[in-house]
């Protein structure tokens, strides 16, 4: 029987805000909104020059531009996006920026051809939202931190039960609440 859940091979076809220009504009700006944000997120880490650190799912941008300032020339960044215009902007705007220490490849980051044990620093942000097993991700993200590495990501909450909450008239919506999520993988894993 063909199974029905959305785990399609093909990451395109399971990123749920689609593929088109309004959407790659609305992630340049998110970048910039959400840029001090995931500064603080990085600070918990001890990511400085020369470290190795990865944005799962960068998009046109993501925070490729803040973990390069943190390693400098002598560190390595590396994007991950599968879509290739994504994966075009924002070699493009590595490019612009001189960002030599920066590389942007297409794969699915559920699934990256990557060897384990390879970043200091392995970040996502708001894509554990858009595919359907995030603990999958989260899995292959741990996989590619080295030992005593880190993940790390920002998500807005996806709990359901929020809905009735804010449904009620006496609640205050403050748009815009993200969680900032952090964790080592052991020295020994
Ligand atoms: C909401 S956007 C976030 C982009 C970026 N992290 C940021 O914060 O600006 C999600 C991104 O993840 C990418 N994406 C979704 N599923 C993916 C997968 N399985 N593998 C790689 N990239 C994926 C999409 O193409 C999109 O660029």
């Amino acid at each position: 029987m063909a199974s029905t859940t959305p785990t399609s091979n093909d990451p395109n076809a399971v990123y749920s805000l689609g593929h088109n220009a309004s959407e790659s504009q609305r992630l340049q700006r998110q970048a910039d909104e959400l840029f001090d944000q995931s500064a603080a997120l990085v600070d918990r880490t001890a990511l400085g020059p020369g470290g190795s650190c990865i944005d799962v799912g960068c998009g046109p941008r993501g925070i490729l531009d803040l973990l390069a300032q943190r390693v400098g020339p002598e560190g390595r960044v590396v994007g991950v996006d599968a879509d290739p215009d994504h994966v075009a902007m924002a070699t493009q705007m590595a490019a612009d920026r001189n960002l030599d220490w920066v590389s942007v490849v297409q794969d699915d980051a559920r699934h990256t051809s990557l060897p384990s044990s390879s970043f200091d620093v392995v970040h996502g942000r708001t894509i554990l939202i858009t595919v359907p097993e995030p603990l999958e991700l989260v899995l292959e993200m741990a996989r590619l931190a080295k030992p005593g590495g880190w993940v790390i990501g920002l998500e807005p909450d996806p709990e359901p039960s929020i809905c009735a909450h804010l449904d009620n008239p006496d609640v205050i919506v403050m748009p815009g609440v993200n969680f900032l999520v952090s964790g080592r993988k052991p020295e020994g894993g």
